[in-house]
């Protein structure tokens, strides 16, 4: 994957896995994937705004925005939805995305998916959520079912046709991931309120 599509990419993934993976399994993800429709919506109204040929890739849409001077560094600022800072919201939930079906993939078939779901989140988003939240997001995850009727609902075939497909899908994540938080660690785009 060239880097020009980082954010073809992020949002091929986040469409995609965000959705299938969460909404299919109602509303356990609820608080998480809301957020991301919200964000995705946010970016693609820049897509189709008047200088939507500056928000196809990641690093365009940086340059734009910087070059402008269109993102807030500071809270209470005029630009407190910029593309960079929505952005920054889908990549660190694309992180718990990330941790979460590495652990479903390798994980034995009687494992406790609320396990693998709450460690992953409390190693990424719980860091950036406030206490209710996370509270919240506790109780729902307790929910899950377990990994053999998670892939069920899925639908994606067998158990391990379900593993191979993370398998391929998980290495373009992480890239994806790993290229945005690259390019926001260069600007000191990490922290944008
Ligand atoms: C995640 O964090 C919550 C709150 O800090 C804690 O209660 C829970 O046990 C943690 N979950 C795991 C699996 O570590």
């Amino acid at each position: 994957m060239s880097q020009k599509v980082a954010v073809d990419a992020l949002r091929y993934i986040s469409v995609l896995l965000l959705f299938r993976f969460m909404n299919s399994l109602g509303t356990a993800f609820s608080f998480i994937s809301n957020d991301a429709v919200a964000k995705i919506q946010i970016l693609e109204n820049y897509r189709c705004g008047a200088n939507g040929q500056m928000y196809f890739t990641v690093q365009s849409m940086v340059k734009y925005e910087v070059d402008h001077r269109l993102v807030d560094l500071e809270k209470r600022g005029n630009h407190y939805e910029s593309g960079c800072r929505t952005l920054l919201r889908l990549h660190r939930a694309l992180k718990w995305l990330q941790l979460f079906l590495e652990k479903l993939r390798v994980a034995s078939d009687d494992s406790k998916t609320s396990v693998l779901c709450s460690e992953a989140y409390n190693d990424s988003l719980a860091n950036y959520h406030p206490w209710i939240v996370r509270k919240a997001a506790a109780i729902a995850f307790y929910m899950l079912p377990s990994r053999a009727s998670f892939f069920e609902i899925m639908n994606m075939g067998p158990s391990e046709k379900v593993v191979a497909t993370l398998g391929d899908a998980l290495p373009l994540i992480s890239k994806t991931y790993d290229i945005t938080q690259e390019l926001y660690n260069q600007h000191c785009f990490l922290d944008l309120p």
